[in-house]
This record gives C-alpha cells, sequence and structure tokens, in this order.
C-alpha cells in the first residue's frame, strides 16, 4: 500500500450525478486486485479531512490506467467531481482483500445494484482473462447509469438488466431476476456468485443464496477513516458474533456469513 499522487487523464460524467475518473499510475495498473479500493484525498486541504473509498472500477494494464466510478452523494464526491484533467489525485492504495479468484468454479453469476456496478468491470475484465463463463444480473433505479454493456456481451457475457424506471431491461429489481435465474441454477456446483450493492440489495441476495449450494461473495460500503485497519471504524457483524473491519478483513466476506439486521 502507497500513497501516490496520480495524473488525471480524463474526467467525465455519465450522468447528472455519476463520474467517471481515469487516473495514470504504472504501480497501480499492476498491483490493483478486482474487488480492491483506492482511498481518495478528494483535494489537497484541511476540509476534508478524511480519504474517501471508491473500489477500483477497471484497470487497463498496457495503457497504466486505473478508473474510478463514482456518484455525487455529499461533500467530498461533490468537490471531486470539480477536478479537472491534468490536476492531481491523491491516492491510498490499493486496499482490502479483493474477491477470491482462486476458489474453484466455472461460471460466476455477478448481482450488482446502483454503484455496486463501479467495482464489478474490473472483476469481469479478470474472469473472462481467466475463461470463466459470466452471467451479469445490474440493476439500477435510473437506465441512464447502464453503460458498456454491449462490449460484455461481444465477449460472451449473459448480461441482465433490471431499471425501477423500466427504461432499459426488466422494469424491477435486480431479484426479479436473481429468482427466475437461481430457480434452475440453485444447486449448479460449477458456479460462484458475486455480490455488491447497498445493504438493503445484499441482504434480500443473501436470503435467495441461503437456498443454493454454491458459495458466495459479497462486497461491503462502510463509511471509512482511516482504510487500514486502526480506527475500528468501519466494524460488521458476521452471523457468528465476529466483528471484522469492512477497510482491512474486506471489503468482500463470505455473504452466507454477514449479519444484516432486516
Ligand atoms: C470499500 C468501498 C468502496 C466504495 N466504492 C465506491 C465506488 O466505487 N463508487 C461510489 O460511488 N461509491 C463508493 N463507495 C461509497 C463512497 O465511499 C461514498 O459514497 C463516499 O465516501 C461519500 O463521500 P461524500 O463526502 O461525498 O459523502 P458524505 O458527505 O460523507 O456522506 C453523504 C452520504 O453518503 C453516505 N456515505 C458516506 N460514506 C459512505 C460509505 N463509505 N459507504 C456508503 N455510504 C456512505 C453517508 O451516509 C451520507 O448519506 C465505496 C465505499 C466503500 C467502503
Ligand atoms: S476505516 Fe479505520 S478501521 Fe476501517
Amino acid at each position: 500500500m502507497y500513497i501516490e499522487s496520480c495524473e488525471i487523464l480524463t474526467h467525465e460524467a455519465i450522468t447528472k450525478t455519476v463520474y467517471r475518473i481515469v487516473v495514470s499510475s504504472e504501480r497501480l495498473a499492476r498491483e490493483c486486485y478486482p474487488g480492491q479500493f483506492l482511498h481518495v484525498k478528494v483535494r489537497e486541504a484541511i476540509d476534508p479531512l478524511l480519504r474517501r473509498p471508491l473500489s477500483v472500477h477497471r484497470v487497463i494494464p498496457k495503457k497504466n490506467t486505473i478508473e474510478l466510478l463514482y456518484r455525487v452523494v455529499g461533500h467530498g464526491t461533490r468537490l471531486m467531481s470539480g477536478l479537472k484533467s491534468g490536476e492531481l489525485l491523491n491516492v491510498m492504495g490499493p486496499l482490502g482483500n479483493g474477491f477470491d479468484l482462486e476458489t474453484p468454479f466455472d461460471h460466476a453469476v455477478i448481482v450488482a445494484g446502483g454503484m455496486g456496478g463501479a467495482p464489478v468491470f474490473f472483476l469481469i475484465d479478470t474472469l473472462l482473462d481467466m475463461g470463466k463463463q459470466v452471467t451479469l444480473i445490474w440493476g439500477v433505479g435510473d437506465g441512464k447509469e447502464i453503460f458498456g454493456i454491449e462490449t460484455f456481451k461481444a465477449r460472451g457475457v449473459d448480461v441482465q438488466i433490471a431499471t425501477e424506471d423500466g427504461t432499459v431491461g426488466k422494469k424491477g429489481l435486480v431479484t426479479d431476476l436473481l429468482i427466475p435465474f437461481l430457480a434452475k441454477e440453485k444447486n449448479n456446483s460449477t458456479l460462484c456468485g458475486f455480490v455488491c450493492g447497498p445493504e438493503c440489495m445484499l441482504s434480500s441476495v443473501q436470503k435467495l443464496a441461503g437456498k443454493t449450494s454454491f458459495p458466495w461473495q459479497a462486497s461491503l460500503e462502510e463509511r471509512m477513516a482511516c482504510g487500514i485497519g486502526v480506527c475500528r471504524g468501519c466494524g460488521v457483524q458476521l452471523r457468528n458474533a465476529d466483528m471484522k473491519m469492512v477497510c482491512d478483513d474486506g471489503p468482500v466476506f463470505n455473504l452466507k456469513e454477514i449479519y444484516f439486521e432486516a
């Protein structure tokens, strides 16, 4: 883990609130692993004091580029959205464990909700390079936030989209697509599930995953301060009552072991 000031190559709005930023770093392009995150200092000033965690969205090793995809939700991300190409972005990372891709499986079913789509692109690129079969079930509120899927389809990914506004794919939630998928595949031992998104979605998927015989990995989001396991501020409880730190033990956990209140 290092701290590095990376040159911003491009910074574009995908929708009114979702931005993609591409930075240059030979080291990060070499070292980042799917499911890891960077702790971003959104500007060189005292305010905001804390870095903001953002998943590695995509890595293009040949170009030495790292992409982040983020939604403007508050003070930090609003400041970040004003950064321009040519400026520097100070990042700490790569942090976190990332997805376990060593576990034996042939077919990945990836369930993503909202900004949970951010880490999924790097995951899919890596799985395809490994020769795995991939099904992506991606749900968002606004169909304008769906992008990049034609490239995945062209590479053989089975892409299923759910939007709450009904403008792309099925009108509804990711679980409306996951339920029929699992009706056929719940005992398929060649599968591994991956899920990224808000807690309410993870909790719903956990209930469905509990009836499957294959493993599931979930990427969690918690508010973070240090990002390196020191402040003990990002705890998540497991069903066996253990407390784990999302930044250091995660952000990827066994979905079936996480304790959700709902
Ligand atoms: C490991 C990890 C990876 C993440 N990856 C991404 C990503 O790729 N793209 C992306 O858009 N967002 C991602 N997030 C969430 C992102 O870190 C927060 O949206 C961001 O820190 C908000 O900063 P802010 O100053 O704009 O908002 P604040 O002003 O701090 O808060 C605004 C709102 O956002 C909520 N919020 C703040 N921090 C978090 C957080 N860490 N997790 C969830 N909700 C939060 C607050 O509760 C509040 O409702 C990730 C979070 C984690 C822990
Ligand atoms: S953010 Fe400090 S321990 Fe996780």
